[in-house]
């Protein structure tokens, strides 16, 4: 069994103890939360524990563990339990995921595949399917709070992390009481930006921005500080650039404008559109060879050619993505 630490030498940190848990080492930092391996001392078994850095974002662990709670998808981590340390400090114990961030993933690769980003949000969309069906929003999706396995490629691999500034909706209207953080600025749809309210579509516009992120290594939307960002999410159309090489490739980033569309009712409404359009991008890319597709009506563009980098831009007029020599 590991031996018991209470000081982290790795970060100069004292850490809190506990009869059940004993920590072993540090996994990840994020804004508010310290994440450790642990383990398990009855069972003998290996867990991840999450505890705010500071006692005053306790009260987020605890909200966090209860939304986590229930949670049944494959594509959802899974809490174990809610327990307390001996100074009385709140943590979440959780299944300990192997493999590493999709942040650090993409820091590697640069971009994905389209076959490997449309399996990933569809994975995402079952996960959020469910979180959404129980009244929530997890309002920070991006990849940092994805988690994927080691083999990546053979499917059933991401997993939605970090349900900390998850929030409830009720009938349409926010019902959240605690003070919550907003969530990454760069995935922030331009409602979360003016309203605290939380809905659904906040998290399908950070869906889109992700999906970008896949496909072509860039953000949709950029700015040297918060407020020129922000201000860029409100006011401009989402920059796309891309090499355009192939159908689903392009028919993805279709997908994506539809889901950054600034008029809440111009995006999917649920993830089960964004699901039924995602499932007609998987019938096109098995017959990508072939000249057209019946069901989608597009052409298929053969990936014959070396790829040649454009900037290309989503026409809201149009209804397509335009390459901006175009006009
Ligand atoms: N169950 C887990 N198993 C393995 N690693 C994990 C697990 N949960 C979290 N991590 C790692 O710890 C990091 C921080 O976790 P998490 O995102 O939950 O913290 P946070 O403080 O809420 O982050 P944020 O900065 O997004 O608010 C993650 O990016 C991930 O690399
Ligand atoms: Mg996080």
């Amino acid at each position: 069994m590991s031996q018991r630490i209470e000081f982290d030498f790795s970060t100069g940190r004292e850490l809190p103890t506990s009869e059940r848990y004993v920590l072993v080492n540090c996994l990840g930092e994020g804004g508010f939360g310290l994440v450790y391996a642990a383990e398990n001392i009855r069972l003998q078994s290996s867990v991840a524990i999450k505890f705010a850095r500071d006692p005053i974002y306790d009260t987020r662990i605890v909200a966090e563990a209860r939304a986590m709670a229930g949670l049944r998808s494959t594509h959802s981590v899974r809490i174990f339990d809610l327990d307390f340390f001996q100074n009385s400090r709140p943590f979440l114990v959780m299944e300990l995921l192997e493999g590493r961030s999709l942040e650090k993933y993409l820091n590697d690769v640069g971009t994905v595949a389209p076959r490997v980003a449309l399996e990933w949000l569809v994975q995402l969309c079952s996960s959020l399917n469910e979180i959404h069906g129980r009244g929530f929003v997890h309002c920070d999706i991006k990849p940092s709070n994805l988690h994927l396995a080691d083999q990546v490629h053979r499917g059933d691999h991401i997993k939605l992390i970090d349900f900390g500034a998850v929030r409830k909706f009720c009938g349409g209207k926010d019902a959240s009481t605690s003070i919550h953080n907003l969530g990454s600025p760069a995935y922030l749809s331009p409602e979360r930006i003016l309203t605290s309210n939380a809905q659904i579509t906040d998290d399908i516009w950070s869906l889109g921005v992700l999906l970008v992120q896949l496909l072509t290594g860039d953000l949709p939307f950029q700015g040297k500080d918060r407020s020129s960002l922000y201000s860029s999410i409100l006011r401009d159309p989402p920059r796309i650039q891309c090499a355009l090489r192939s159908g689903p490739h392009r028919q993805l980033l279709t997908i994506a404008a539809r889901c950054l569309q600034k008029r809440v009712e111009d995006r999917f409404s649920c993830v089960d559109d964004l699901g039924v359009e995602l499932s007609k991008v998987s019938q096109f890319e098995t017959s990508e060879n072939e000249e057209s597709h019946p069901q989608s009506g597009m052409r298929a563009v053969a990936d014959c050619s070396a790829p040649i980098r454009r900037v290309v831009e989503f026409n809201f007029t149009r209804g397509c993505l335009c390459d901006l020599r175009e006009g």
